[in-house]
Parts: structure tokens; sequence; C-alpha cells
């Protein structure tokens, strides 16, 4: 499908093509060109608002001037690194550590999630003396050599390489053989079990199990009930540990907690962060038991030139000061349960939507073109999330079939920007009836 572009955008992507190459990813059929963000609202370049209902990066809302001023104020004062006395990382560390279980009490900067990622998994490999990975079959946690070896959204270059083992997302709405209950999650363990008998089986031993705790990538499938406790003990029976990526569910996005962890149930060895951490300025984090720091730091010295910085610092530490003073656990889970309510008041009149999941001010709407045999409407998907676009509505979509809307706004969404998006969905979603697609 051939798209028309307006003059200035076609320009824009002209150049882009030309200055930072060829497949370069971007956002809707007609890509926008954003100038400015204030709270949960975007402008576009002729001044048109967006409501923004997928960024989690700026999970205190866009360009919060507390953040700013606390980056600004550092920024004049003095940046350097770790590798100096400074109170201003010490002040940070501090209280993030404090949001965690006590066993959680050291904290390495990164600047990405990916980086995280990467620490987190050099990190398992130095404890446990193995190095078989294990992670689920649709998702992402990250881009360097070690982490892109997870992804299963992307092949990495050069292809897998034989230390790792997938396993289903626990899913209890697409599920197979209909299965349900203890049966259902017996049957997700039975392929836990296989991964594990098979690294074992290849002289690597496991080294971890990596996640997100809600699998956001994976379109938030709801596990079935004990499946991440029972998890946890077979990988650590093993002789793994369980790594806890948090970079998409961590800092109150759940609503219902700090950590999606606590959620999900078990007590991570390990939790990754990045994304909404620095509100956008680039740091990222791993969180760990101080023993495993310490038998990392024993083989690797590591040190990160910009991670954790003091500017980093300031502005991660306003980010958490920010959640707390405003309240933003409380309001994600609260207008989350809002949204979730008016979305299933929406589902009565809407047959394509299948599922409504997530929690806290993290929703997946699952389409389906036939609510009994739950086939994906993907087509559709792509058709609603460009509709929305034009309407003012910024969302996404994830899942094994790319046909789950992705609701995930700053956390700073209030109650009527959820009317005004289910009022926006519901005109939407009656204009783009659903297709086998
Ligand atoms: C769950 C998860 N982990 C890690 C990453 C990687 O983070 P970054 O892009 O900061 O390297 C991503 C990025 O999308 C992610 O979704």
């Amino acid at each position: 499908m051939t798209i028309q572009h307006a003059p200035h955008i076609a320009a824009l992507l002209a150049r882009r093509d030309r200055l930072l190459g060829p497949d370069t990813p971007l956002f809707y059929d007609q890509p926008l060109h954003l100038v400015r963000g204030e709270g949960v609202w975007l402008w576009d370049h002729e001044g048109r608002r967006y409501l923004d209902v997928y960024n989690n990066v700026p999970s205190v809302g866009h360009c919060h001037p507390d953040v700013v001023a606390a980056l600004a104020r550092q920024a004049k004062t003095l940046n350097v690194h770790t590798r100096y006395l400074d109170e201003t990382i010490l002040n940070y560390a501090d209280d993030l550590v404090r949001t965690f279980d006590p066993e959680l009490s050291t904290v390495t900067f990164t600047c990405t999630g990916s980086e995280a990622n990467d620490v987190a998994l050099q990190m398992a490999q130095a404890v446990t003396g193995s190095t078989g990975l294990i992670c689920t079959d649709t998702t992402y946690h990250g881009n360097t050599a070690a982490v892109s070896q997870l992804a299963s959204v992307f092949t990495p270059v050069g292809g897998y390489k034989p230390h790792i083992r997938r396993i289903p997302s626990p899913d209890s709405y697409r599920v197979g053989a209909g299965l349900t209950g203890d049966a259902l999650r017996d049957a997700y363990l039975s392929q836990l079990a296989d991964a594990i008998a098979s690294l074992q089986h290849a002289g690597l031993g496991v080294s971890a199990m990596l996640v997100c705790p809600i699998f956001a990538n994976e379109g938030l499938p709801q596990p079935p009930d004990g499946f991440m406790e029972a998890a946890v003990k077979m990988v650590r029976e093993a002789g793994g540990l369980y790594i806890a990526d948090e970079v998409q569910s961590g800092f109150a996005r759940t609503g219902e907690h700090m950590w999606g962890y606590r959620q999900a149930g078990p007590v991570p060895d390990i939790v990754t962060l990045g994304k909404p951490m620095g509100a956008g300025h680039p740091i990222g984090g791993v969180v760990s038991r101080r023993d495993h720091l310490v038998a990392y730091r024993r083989q690797f010295s590591y040190f990160n030139t910009f991670g954790g910085n003091p500017v980093s610092a300031a502005v991660g530490h306003e980010v958490l000061k920010v959640i707390q003073r405003e309240r933003l656990l409380d309001n994600s889970r609260e207008v989350g349960q809002y949204l979730r309510y008016g979305l299933r008041m929406l589902a009565q009149r809407h047959e394509v939507i299948g599922d409504i999941r997530g929690s806290g001010l993290f929703v997946g709407v699952e389409l389906v073109s036939d609510r009994k045999a739950r086939s994906p409407a993907t087509q559709s998907a792509r058709a609603i999330v460009n509709r929305l676009r034009e309407r003012g509505i910024l969302i996404s979509r994830i899942g094994a079939h790319d046909n789950v809307l992705k609701l995930r706004p700053p956390l700073v969404f209030s109650r009527e920007h959820a009317d005004h998006l289910l009022t926006e969905m519901d005109a939407t979603l009656t204009e783009c009836q659903p297709n086998a697609g």
C-alpha cells in the first residue's frame, strides 16, 4: 500500500532516510512531527493537540517543570561520573533502593534498559557459573549483542546462539487445548521443565530466567494462578536466578505496587530498570542483592562513563519524588480501574473487543474477529491505531498477533482524559469494523 504524505512530512521522511538510513522505525501510516509536550498532551508542527495514551517514559507527564528544574540545577553545578564521591548519586540510590524489598539493597547505574539487562545477564552468569537463559517466545528486552538474543519480535544479527530457551508466555485467554486453572498452569510449567532439562542436557546449566513480571511485550497475558511462584521455584532449584525486567512494569505503572514483581509474586534476585526512570533522560539501573553484585564485581570491574552521573541522578531522584509527591501510584490504580470499567462498557457494544486486561495505567485490549474462536483481528487493530491518531489520540499495539491495543499513558492521566479516550474509541470502533485479518 502506497501512502501519500503532505509535502512537509514527505520532505522530513526523505531527509531522515538520507541522514539516519532506511528502516528506522516510525509510528503510524501518517508519521507525526511532534514539536512540544506538556502533561499528557503533545502538539505537532501545525499546532494540533494529541492525547498521549502511549508514552510511559514521561510517566510524570511531558516536560514536568520540577524534573526540568532539577536537571538544569545539577547541570549548572557539576556533571562528572561515578568515580568520584558524590552525594547526589548516593541520595538518589538511597531513596531508590528503599522502594524495593530489603534484600534488593544495591544499585548499579546504566544509561538504558538494554544495558541494564546486559549487566543482569553478566551478573547471573558470574553468580551461577552457568550460561543457559530462559525467556518467553514473544518478547523484547533490548538491543545489545547479548540481550538481543532474547528477542523474538526481531531476529538477532547472526541468528540465535545455543544457550537460549523460549517458553510460551503464560496466557489464560488465548490458550491451547482448552485447558484452564491448574491444568493450564501445569501445562505451561511442563514447558519450563523441558527448557531447564534441555539446558542441563546441553551442559549449559541455568543461569537465569529473565521475564517482564507483567509480560508487557507479550501483550499483557494473565498467567494462570500460581504460575510465577512455581516457575521461579523451578528455576532456583535448577541453580538459576530470577531476573525481573521492570523497564516497562516499574515505577508505579501497574497501580497496585511500585514494582510489577510484587503483583506477580516472587521477589526477584535481580531487577532491571529503564524507560520512565529519568522521564526521557537516559538512565537505567540494576537493583540486586549485595552478594550478587559482589560476585559480579569480583569478575568484572563494571564502570559506565555516563550511567548514573550526577545530572542523571538528580533527574532520576526528582522523578521518584514526583511519583511520591503527586501520588501517581494511587492515580495509576484509580484511573486505570475507571478506564477498564469504561472499556468493559464499550465491549458490550463492540464485538471486536475480545478481552480487556492489565492493571493500573497499563491496559491491553485484545481485538478479535470472532469472540468464540478468538481469532486475532490484526488488521482491525492496525486500522484503529491509525484512525485514533487521526482523531488526536495516540496509542499502539502489542502481542504475538499485534492485535492487542496498548494503552499506557503518562501516569498523570485523569478520569477526564479517560473519558475523552473512551469517546474517541467508541467512534473509532464503530467506523473500523473487524475483519478476519
Ligand atoms: C521490557 C523491555 N526491556 C528492555 C528494553 C530496552 O530498553 P532500552 O530501549 O532503554 O534499551 C525495552 C525496550 O523497549 C523493553 O520493552
